[in-house]
């Protein structure tokens, strides 16, 4: 079916930008910073800009998510009608996006007040929170990605 296509392709669009860009900042990005960036003041700056920068990609990855997921759970004829892998990925996307919005309205947005008053060392200790977060959803990706996977091509 056509819509579910279409919905699938901007599905794992999204995927992509957001799971690849945490993989990135989290296990690429971040360490880099912390080695080669001494001056604390200057790493926290520069990991808010990029954060800033992130989570506007994140917000419309997570509402591209919501979307053509629970559009796809629409088209599938409802919740009545989803396999277990399909009831795996519901629920642990959900909890996924879930997770972004708490790590966007907590420590991302303490770390933006704690470098107004120019508190370098709590924006570190949000940075780090911000980190260990992501971290989960990226450690939760996985499975996630494979109920997808399994949804899909699982289907005999
Ligand atoms: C907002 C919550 C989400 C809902 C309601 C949802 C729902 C769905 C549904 C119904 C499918 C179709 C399965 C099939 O066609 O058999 C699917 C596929 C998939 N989902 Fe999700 N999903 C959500 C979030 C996520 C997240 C956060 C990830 C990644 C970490 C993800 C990764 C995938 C992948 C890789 C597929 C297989 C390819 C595709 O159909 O596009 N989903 N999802």
């Amino acid at each position: 079916m056509n819509e579910i296509l279409i919905a699938q392709f901007f599905h794992v669009l999204a995927v992509v930008i957001w799971i690849g860009g945490i993989f990135m900042l989290d296990l690429m990005l971040a360490p880099l910073l912390a080695r080669f960036i001494t001056a604390q003041d200057q790493r926290v700056h520069l990991l808010y800009g990029l954060l800033r920068r992130f989570f506007a990609w994140v917000w419309l990855a997570g509402a591209t998510l919501v979307v053509t997921g629970y559009g796809m759970v629409f088209l599938y004829g409802g919740f009545g009608a989803l396999s277990l892998a399909m009831w795996i990925m519901v629920v642990l996307g959900t909890c996924m996006v879930l997770l972004a919005l708490h790590v966007f309205f907590a420590p991302f947005r303490q770390m933006g007040r704690a470098i107004k008053r120019e508190d370098w060392k709590a924006a570190a200790g949000a940075a780090a929170k911000v980190r260990f977060l992501s971290g989960i959803n990226l450690f939760l990706a996985f499975p996630t990605i494979l109920a997808g996977v399994w949804g899909i091509f699982g289907r005999s």
